[in-house]
C-alpha cells in the first residue's frame, strides 16, 4: 500500500456534489430525507413490489455461502470451480448439493434475454472499445472510490490489501462483459458474473466480522441491492453519458443494445429485475435519485484512488505519461468534486491540456475531422491509452475470481 498523506486525507468536499457526469443535483444527504420513489413500472420486469433496495441484498446466495463459509467449505469449492471458466460447461463434479443447485439456476439466461441485442452490444463493446474501457476501467474504478460505502468494503475485505489483484480481477470481469462471445457458449460472462455473486454473498457475511469495516459502517450488512445499483450505474450509465459528452456517434439501437447487455449483466449479479431500469430514461431518473446520497469522501477512497493512481502511472510509462497525466486523465474524466474527494492532485499541465485535446482526438477517431487538427499532445494521451488497454486485457488473464474466506487482516 502506498504512503497515504496527511494532506490528502483531509481533502474533502463540501456543499453541492457532483459524482462526474452523473450527480445531477442533491448533496450526499440523509436518506430518509430522500427515500426511495423509483417505480418498479421502469424496469425490466415492469412490477414489483417497490420495497427500497437500501433493505434488499440477495436471498437466495447470502444464506448459501454464509452456510458455505461456516462449514469450512469454500477452499474446495474454489479449488474445484477454478476451472469452470466458460458460460456452456457443465459444473465440475463434487460441489456441495446446495451450491450446485444454486448455480444450475443462478446460470439461467433471464427469459427477458434478447440474442439479438446481445449480438449488437458486442459490437458496439469491439468498435467503441477504447471509450468504453476508459470509462469503466480507470473512470469506473476512481468512481468507485468515491462512493464510501464501497471504499470502505474493498478497503477492509481481503482484496483490499492486494489491491493488484483486485484490480486484476475486476479486468477480467471488465472483458467478459466487452468480449464478442460474452454471452455465447463458448464466453466466459456467466461464469465471472455468478463467480462474483457468490464473492458479494460471502463478503456480505464476512465484512460484518471485521471491527475496523464495523466501526465506520452505518449498516450491518455491505452490499445491498441499492449499493449494487449505484455501482452499475458507474459502469454503463457513467460510460453513456461520457461517450455522448464527447459527442461518440451512437445509434439508438446500439444504445438500447448496450444498456440490455448491462440489463442481463445486472440480472447475473443478483440484482432483482424490478430494480434493472427498462430504459436509459429509467436509467438516468434512477442514478439521479441514488448516486448523489451515495458519494463522498472517505481516508479509504483516499487511498485506495492513490493505489489505483499509482498502478496505472506504472502501466502506461515510460511514456512520457506516468503519474501526471494519469491524475489529470482521472480527474477529466470524474470531475473536479469527485477528483478533490479522491484527493487526486491538481496538474498544472496536463489539467489544460486533456479537456482541450481530448474531444479532438475523439472526433479524429470518428472521422469528424482531419489529423491537422489534432494536436501532438493527443498523441501521448491516445499512447497511455493503447498500453493502458493492454494492460487490461491481459493483466486478467493471471488470476480467477475466487470466494474469499476472510477479511483484510487487522
Ligand atoms: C468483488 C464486480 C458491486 C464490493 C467483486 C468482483 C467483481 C465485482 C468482478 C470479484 C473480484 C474480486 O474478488 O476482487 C462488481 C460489480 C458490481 C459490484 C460489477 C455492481 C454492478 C459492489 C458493491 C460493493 C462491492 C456495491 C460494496 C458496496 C466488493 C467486494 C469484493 C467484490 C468487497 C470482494 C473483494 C475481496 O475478495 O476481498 N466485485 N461489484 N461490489 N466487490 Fe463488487
Amino acid at each position: 500500500m502506498a504512503e497515504f498523506s496527511r494532506r490528502k486525507a483531509l481533502i474533502s468536499g463540501g456543499g453541492l456534489a457532483a459524482l462526474g457526469a452523473l450527480v445531477a443535483a442533491a448533496p450526499a444527504q440523509a436518506r430518509s430525507l430522500v427515500g426511495w420513489s423509483w417505480s418498479p413500472g421502469e424496469s425490466v420486469a415492469g412490477s414489483g413490489a417497490g420495497a427500497d433496495p437500501h433493505w434488499v441484498w440477495d436471498a437466495e446466495a447470502d444464506p448459501l455461502l454464509a452456510s458455505l463459509l461456516e462449514r469450512g467449505a469454500v477452499p474446495k469449492v474454489n479449488e474445484l470451480l477454478w476451472n469452470w471458466e466458460r458460460n456452456d460447461q457443465p459444473l465440475p463434479g463434487g460441489l456441495p448439493a446446495d451450491l450446485r443447485d444454486f448455480i444450475e439456476h443462478a446460470r439461467q439466461l433471464p427469459s427477458w434475454a434478447d440474442r439479438d441485442k446481445l449480438e449488437r452490444a458486442a459490437e458496439f463493446n469491439k468498435s467503441r472499445g477504447i471509450y468504453l474501457n476508459l470509462c469503466n476501467g480507470p473512470g469506473g474504478g476512481i468512481l468507485a472510490t468515491a462512493i464510501p460505502k464501497e471504499a470502505r468494503s474493498v478497503y477492509y475485505s481481503a482484496g483490499g490489501a492486494d489491491m493488484e489483484d483486485r484490480v486484476a480481477k475486476t479486468s477480467l470481469f471488465g472483458f467478459a462483459v466487452g468480449a464478442l462471445n460474452a454471452y455465447r457458449p463458448d464466453g466466459t460472462c456467466i461464469v465471472e458474473c455468478v463467480k462474483t455473486r457468490l464473492v458479494h454473498a460471502a463478503v456480505r457475511h464476512l465484512l460484518p466480522q471485521s471491527p475496523r469495516w464495523k466501526a465506520g459502517a452505518d449498516e450491518d450488512i455491505p452490499i445491498s441491492q441499492e449499493d449494487m445499483l449505484v455501482t452499475w450505474h458507474t459502469l454503463p450509465t457513467f460510460a453513456m453519458r461520457k461517450m455522448r459528452e464527447w459527442e461518440v456517434p451512437i445509434t439508438d439501437a446500439e444504445a438500447e443494445a448496450y444498456l440490455h447487455v448491462w440489463q442481463v449483466t445486472a440480472h447475473m449479479l443478483g440484482i432483482a429485475d424490478e430494480y434493472i431500469p427498462a430504459t436509459w430514461a429509467a436509467a438516468d431518473h434512477q442514478s439521479d435519485q441514488i448516486l448523489a446520497r451515495n458519494t463522498g469522501p472517505t481516508p479509504e477512497g483516499v487511498k485506495l484512488t492513490d493505489v489505483l493512481l499509482g498502478q496505472l502511472a506504472e502501466q502506461t510509462s515510460p511514456a512520457s505519461t506516468s503519474r501526471p497525466l494519469c491524475n489529470a486523465l482521472a480527474r477529466y474524466l470524474v470531475g473536479d468534486r469527485v477528483a478533490d474527494w479522491d484527493g487526486i492532485q491538481r496538474e498544472p499541465v496536463w489539467d489544460r491540456v486533456i479537456p482541450e485535446a481530448w474531444p479532438l482526438l475523439v472526433k479524429f477517431r470518428e472521422g469528424l475531422i482531419p489529423l491537422p487538427m489534432v494536436p501532438e499532445a493527443a498523441w501521448t494521451i491516445d499512447e497511455a491509452l493503447r498500453k493502458y488497454i493492454f494492460f487490461y486485457l491481459t493483466k486478467g488473464q493471471e488470476t480467477k475470481i475466487e470466494i474469499p474466506t476472510h477479511n483484510r487482516p487487522e
